[in-house]
């Protein structure tokens, strides 16, 4: 019997990088927007590989620190640069020059898992955000968030998201949206057309 089979389908981290995967690939440059304990930058990382970038956001220098160290840790290379701001000020950090040549961004948004959940990701800036991120994707780029709703301001930030996503225009972007349970997250896959 092969080891091929369906796994990727029970954990939303997983399914994310089977997703992120289908395009990303050896010279990308790529934009993480919430870098957290550095899992996703690794990946992005040894996606992209030497040729490739990666555009790393966290306002927590304790994140940033463990996704360097997870880095580090992994082997992977140094094609990460890393921001300490919020993401809601990717147009002001990466150069407009990157317009229209960014293959994917990624937001796993919430908190830092055991760390202060206080500092937690909330809608008006994710959108900005997100929104910014569709300027700086290519055409059949991909933005893709895990949208959580178990706490609070994760329930807001869902709502909110979930209409600003109805008001982007069908001709430009192509979306999918995984759900399973009600109260577990979602990933919201906007494609630029
Ligand atoms: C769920 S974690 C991300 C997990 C990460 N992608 C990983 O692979 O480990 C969410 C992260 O978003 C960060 N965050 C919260 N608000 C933010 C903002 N406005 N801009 C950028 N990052 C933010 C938090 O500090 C936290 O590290």
């Amino acid at each position: 019997m092969s080891k091929k089979d369906f796994t990727v389908f029970r954990k939303t981290t997983k399914l994310v990088h089977h997703f992120i995967s289908a395009g990303v690939t050896v010279a990308d440059t790529v934009i993480d927007a919430t870098c957290g304990n550095g899992y996703d930058t690794v990946f992005l990382s040894k996606l992209v590989k030497e040729k490739g970038k990666v555009f790393a956001f966290d306002v927590q220098e304790k994140a940033i620190q463990a996704s360097k160290k997870e880095l580090r840790f992994s082997n992977a290379n140094e094609n990460v640069e890393f921001f300490q701001t919020c993401h809601s000020k990717i147009k002001k950090t990466i150069s407009p020059d990157y317009k229209g040549k960014i293959k994917c961004a990624v937001f796993n948004l919430g908190y830092l898992p055991r760390s202060d959940k206080k500092i937690v990701t909330s809608s008006e800036t994710s959108i900005k955000a997100i929104s910014d991120c569709l300027e700086f994707i290519m055409p059949n780029g991909l933005v893709i968030v895990t949208v959580y709703v178990g706490h609070e301001e994760g329930l807001r930030e869902s709502k909110a998201i979930d209409e600003y996503i109805k008001s982007l225009d069908k001709k430009l972007y192509k979306l999918r949206i995984i759900r399973s349970e009600i109260d577990e997250p979602y990933i919201l896959c906007i494609i630029k057309l």
